[in-house]
């Protein structure tokens, strides 16, 4: 069914790429866009490789075959540290040689070098934390850039649960601690971080690296640089969110994250067994 109605494709383990998402859209408003939230497995922060790897793909494959993306965001950073590089060298070749799947990873750090900083703190799960992906691929560019990296576990339960009476905190436990060792930059590994920047950006005087300000510019030199991409894509202003789980507290979280009311649709995707 490839043709002018394909879509981009935005994957996250929960509801935070819901902010990315709604980045995106607005600085590409016509683009066909469906988001795949994996709530059923949320949160993939704690779990291993393994169970990383059979849920991504698991989604990825259904916006794929059901949805026909042809380029898909994984907004997830736990997913674009852990199953990316596996999905893109063994899954794709094989399975959608003509479809991309594009990671958060690289272009926070592009974003990142662009600026010059040279001491770099980092918030993230504990996977994304722990992966060391971010450090190694800033230090395979410029060895000499320190990245002081924090797990910082209690911060997506707080923002889902409604727990943001205890960020402040929370907050100060993770950060200060990170600002008294000079950082002059704070790269916000996670979805779901999105919501706390302006709360960092004026508590402790950072300057903060936020994925859903990043990915919008990144996204659109992407599709001008990859014209075969770009003309597949539908222009009709279409959003669909799917889930594989729905409660009425995700529904409301969602609309939340987004700015406004959106429908959640519940999808059942084939499991790939952990
Ligand atoms: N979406 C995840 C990320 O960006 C955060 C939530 C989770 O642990 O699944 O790392």
């Amino acid at each position: 069914m490839a043709g002018q109605n394909m879509k981009l494709g935005i994957f996250d383990s929960g509801l935070g790429g819901i902010m990315i998402a709604k980045a995106l859209r607005g600085a590409l408003p016509d683009l066909d866009m469906v988001y795949l939230g994996d709530t059923l497995h949320v949160p993939y922060g704690k779990r291993s490789e393994k169970a990383i790897y059979a849920y991504t793909r698991a989604c990825i494959e259904y916006l794929f075959s059901e949805k026909d993306c042809r380029l898909i965001i994984m907004a997830c950073n736990t997913a674009s540290a852990s199953a990316l590089r596996k999905l893109q060298q063994g899954y794709l070749p094989q399975a959608y040689p003509e479809r991309r799947i594009l990671g958060v990873v690289v272009p926070t750090i592009e974003s990142a070098l662009e600026h010059g900083y040279s001491r770099i703190g980092l918030i993230g799960t504990n996977y994304t934390v722990h992966s060391n992906v971010y450090r190694e691929e800033l230090q395979k560019i410029n060895p000499a850039i320190e990245i002081l990296q924090v797990n910082t576990p209690l911060l997506v339960p707080l923002i889902e649960d409604d727990g943001m009476a205890w960020m402040e905190d929370v907050l100060d436990h993770y950060i200060l601690p990170l600002k008294e060792q000079g950082i002059e930059a704070l790269v916000l590994s996670c979805t779901h971080y999105s919501c706390l920047k302006d709360l960092i950006r004026e508590r402790y005087d950072l300057t903060v690296i936020a994925q859903d300000e990043i990915l919008p510019e990144k996204l659109a030199d992407y599709l001008m640089r990859h014209p075969e991409i770009d003309r597949v894509i539908g222009r009709k202003g279409e959003a669909e969110f799917l889930v594989t789980d729905l409660t009425p507290n995700y529904a409301h979280k969602a609309s939340d994250f987004y700015g406004r009311t959106i429908d959640l649709q519940k999808i059942e995707v084939m499991s790939y067994g952990v």
